[in-house]
């Protein structure tokens, strides 16, 4: 794995937004593996400056995004398909059909994961996928103790997760309870991945991630075993984690 190291989230986010527009501008019809949360917030804000300022076009560009909430309609304001379009597919040149998040309200969530599973093969596989991590080290949503041999699966959250994010929600009794993840082999099947680290709260999982040992118990720490690792994290995140 390799590590760049960021003086703050901003200096993280600039550093993730030109390695991703380098990568788009290289490769036009680019298979993006996608992510929300806090973390890509920043990154997302410069991939739209950029597109704005030297057009780097998204318009061949092919998305998947990690996750959805079970339940949630793409309409929900606190879905992750709203999520993705108010901060970053409406802002870019990206064509609508272009753009694929799971669905959270499937009436049949089996067919579902196996159909999301079966488009990203279709689409050749995900050239970069773009990871945050949740401070107990999760992946997607995918929770420690989740089968590395997983797929595309419905998830039960933490509910330290559930807690985490509840500062999206105007209570947290509103955060759902489950999700729908591609799991933790999905993720491993990218030929590329990115993953942003930044904070004090995620400096615990940092030093673990990067004790090198991988097991169920820390979902992160199967990218060990990925060959084409980048991770962009900063100061207070790396904070006595010795970088090799
Ligand atoms: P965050 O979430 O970016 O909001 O910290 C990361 C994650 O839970 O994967």
């Amino acid at each position: 794995m390799r590590i760049i190291q960021a003086n703050d989230y901003e200096h993280m986010s600039e550093l993730a937004a030109n390695y991703l527009i380098d990568k788009v501008q290289t490769n036009p019809a680019i298979v993006l593996g996608l992510a929300t949360g806090g973390t890509p917030l920043g990154t997302y804000k410069r991939l739209i400056k950029d597109y704005e300022q030297n057009g780097t076009s998204y318009k061949k560009v092919t998305t998947y995004n990690l996750d959805e909430y079970v339940g949630f309609s793409p309409e929900n304001p606190n879905s992750y398909h709203t999520f993705m379009y108010d901060n970053l597919f409406e802002k870019v040149d990206i064509p609508t059909t272009n753009v694929h998040l799971p669905s959270g309200t499937a009436l049949d969530l089996v067919e579902e994961c196996k159909g999301y599973e079966e488009r990203i093969e279709e689409a050749g596989g995900i050239d970069v996928q773009l990871l945050g991590m949740g401070s107990n080290g999760h992946i997607g949503f995918n929770e420690p103790g989740t089968s590395f041999q997983a797929t595309t699966q419905i998830v039960e959250l933490a509910q330290s997760t559930r807690e985490a994010n509840a500062r999206f929600f105007d209570d947290i009794k509103e955060v759902p309870y489950q999700a729908i993840t591609m799991g933790i082999a999905t993720i491993m099947k990218s030929k590329e991945i990115l993953l942003l680290v930044s904070g004090e709260s995620k400096n615990d999982a940092m030093k673990k991630l990067m004790e090198g040992e991988v097991d169920e118990s820390f979902p992160a720490s199967v990218l060990n075993k990925h060959s084409h690792v980048t991770i962009i994290a900063d100061k207070e995140a790396l904070s006595g984690v010795s970088v090799r």
